[in-house]
């Protein structure tokens, strides 16, 4: 009777009534903004991604060996946490049981757990009692698809069982849902379930998705669930979306998001062969393009299977620790950028009367334009001025100049505070043509559209900014131009090619009317050219002009400069 009411007093405990945000229970969530996903199991073993199993068809029993090897000696909760927390995370999503079905803590209902393995202790566990003492929220990854499990059902291809018969994914199901009962009582406050493995339609073809979502509430309403339970459609009862490995374009079908992204080329899990690493400058920028757009950056981590996490991710991390140090307060709590697009290379975040300038390529005339800005300025300064010296500013017909220092306080991203007299307003920004009646299209002033992966990058060299690594056909630079009378344009190319995207194409688009030109070899990728594509009549009024290439190899070797609209007599 005691132990009972031990139990049930712990478990009231564990079972917080107030969401930790406040009333709503996205909140904390929507002002985290930065968060670190964790894949560690039996394959970090292996170490060649966490498919392994999958990818070298390694039958059952030779893959439980690697499962028995599994022996984090060198795991320690707080180290972790701790360097997650120097990083400025504020939550950590982590494998509870990834496609191989084993789960990484200690598992009632399964017998495939840290038990058979050499180590025993449960990590979860641990990381659910350092987590809250380094300000992390721990939520859990949990694979629906499930390669061990004898119920679930199909198996892989190239399995001896028999692919998709003989399973019972009912009883699979209530197996899942005896997991998360575990890990949402013995865990602490569960952060959020995050579900995978989706596409086998086990939860749809049963029509118990919404009976998963629910069970999850009533055990704590706190927890969050993403889309993945949903198969990823919209109009159902999941918390947040989840683009994989890109930043989606302006938002995400208007409902929360969070990118999840690895700092290696594609592995989740630990790949000892990676030597491919996105820079921690890619990175910084990365969690400010994805706050400038109201989402949140989940960064993925494969830790080794001694436990320890390679220096690869330690030094990026605590990079990413030391500028939001220093910039933190236009990060977190902070909504997505009042602007569609912007004249400098760049972003912007915003957090009540307060309006944050993310500058990638620092202004070579000393002044930062701020397009459209309707309120009144009380002050500015740069986040990383200690003293807070005040900048001075100047009105250009719509817009505001601010003056800067002529050098970047930080080459990977500078942030400057406006303090204004309240929400920003902003009027869309419309590139406008010069006093000769040009239109200069630099792509620092496009934004990227994408549909998948975004591998096109913007370059800053001294203040000259182009775009590499354009090798995808769904990667569409993009700007607005206001055009005040009708009139006659040449349409000019500008751009720095090798041999190997000699003669490709690529479309101009404005609007409807689309001219086309077929790339010259300049040289190298930093030998820059102006070729003719073509005349273009163009009416008045405001255009959404958009360069696509259609060669679907891409355009390796290419370096963009962006498009010129010269008025013909
Ligand atoms: C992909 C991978 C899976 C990984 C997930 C994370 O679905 O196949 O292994 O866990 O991405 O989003």
């Amino acid at each position: 009777m005691r132990t009972l009411l031990f139990l049930l007093a712990t478990s009231l405990l564990a079972q917080p009534t107030q969401p930790p945000g406040g009333a709503d229970r996205l909140q904390w969530f929507k002002d985290a903004k930065f968060g670190i996903f964790i894949h560690w199991g039996p394959y970090s073993v292996l170490g060649r991604h966490e498919w392994a199993r999958h990818f070298f068809q390694i039958p059952q029993a030779e893959y439980d060996q690697y499962a028995k090897a599994f022996n984090p000696v060198n795991f320690n909760a707080n180290e972790w946490t701790s360097l997650f927390e120097r990083a400025g995370a504020r939550y950590v999503v982590i494998t509870s049981k990834h496609h191989d079905g084993f789960s990484i803590y200690r598992s009632k209902a399964s017998d495939y757990d840290m038990e058979i393995t050499p180590y025993k202790g449960d990590p979860l566990k641990d990381l659910s009692i350092a987590a809250p003492k380094h300000n992390l929220r721990l939520g859990f990854y949990h694979s629906i698809m499930d390669w061990h499990h004898p119920a679930y059902r199909p198996r892989r291809a190239w399995e001896s069982k028999t692919p998709n018969e003989g399973g019972n994914n009912n009883l699979f199901v209530d197996y899942m849902k005896e997991q998360l009962r575990e890990l949402l009582t013995g865990y602490g406050d569960v952060a959020m379930i995050w579900f995978d493995g989706e596409w086998e339609h086990t939860l749809a073809n049963l029509k118990r998705d919404d009976e998963v979502y629910d069970y999850i509430s009533t055990l704590n309403p706190n927890t969050l669930i993403n889309d993945r339970l949903y198969e990823r459609k919209p109009g159902n009862k999941a918390d947040f979306g989840t683009p994989e490995q890109f930043v989606p374009a302006t938002g995400f079908n208007g409902a929360l998001w969070e990118s999840c992204v690895t700092i290696n080329t594609d592995s989740w899990g630990y790949n000892k062969y990676e030597t491919n690493f996105k820079t921690e400058r890619d990175l910084i920028r990365m969690l400010v393009e994805v706050t400038s757009k109201g989402g949140n950056l989940l960064l993925n981590i494969g830790p080794k299977p001694d436990g320890t996490i390679q220096t690869d991710f330690v030094t990026r991390l605590e990079a990413m620790g030391e500028w939001l140090k220093v910039n933190g307060e236009a990060i977190y709590g902070t909504k997505a950028s009042p602007f569609t697009r912007m004249p400098f290379f760049g972003r912007a975040t915003q957090k009540d009367a307060n309006l944050y300038l993310h500058v990638f390529a620092w202004p070579q005339s000393g002044e930062l334009r701020v397009p459209g800005l309707k309120n009144l300025i009380h002050s500015a300064h740069l986040l990383a001025d200690p003293k807070k010296t005040p900048l001075a500013w100047r009105r250009d017909g719509a817009d505001i100049l601010i003056s800067v220092p002529k050098t970047a306080p930080d080459e990977r991203a500078s942030v400057v505070a406006l303090r204004l007299d309240g929400a920003p307003t902003v009027d869309p920004f419309s590139i406008r043509p010069n006093d000769k009646g040009i239109f200069s299209l630099g792509i620092e002033s496009s934004e990227i559209e994408t549909r998948f992966e975004q591998r096109a990058k913007k370059e800053n060299a001294l203040g000259h900014v182009f775009l590499t690594n354009w090798t995808r056909s769904d990667d569409i630079p993009t700007w607005n131009l206001s055009i005040p009378k009708a009139g006659r344009y040449k349409v000019e190319a500008s751009y720095a090619a090798t041999r190997s995207s000699k003669d490709k194409t690529f479309n101009v688009h404005i609007g409807n009317l689309t001219t086309s030109g077929k790339i010259v070899e300049t040289g190298n990728a930093w030998v820059f050219t102006k070729q003719t594509l073509g005349n273009l009549n163009l009416p008045a009024g405001d255009h959404v002009l958009q360069v696509k290439i259609t060669d679907p190899q891409g355009l390796p070797g290419f370096s963009f400069e962006g498009i010129t609209l010269v008025p013909l007599p």
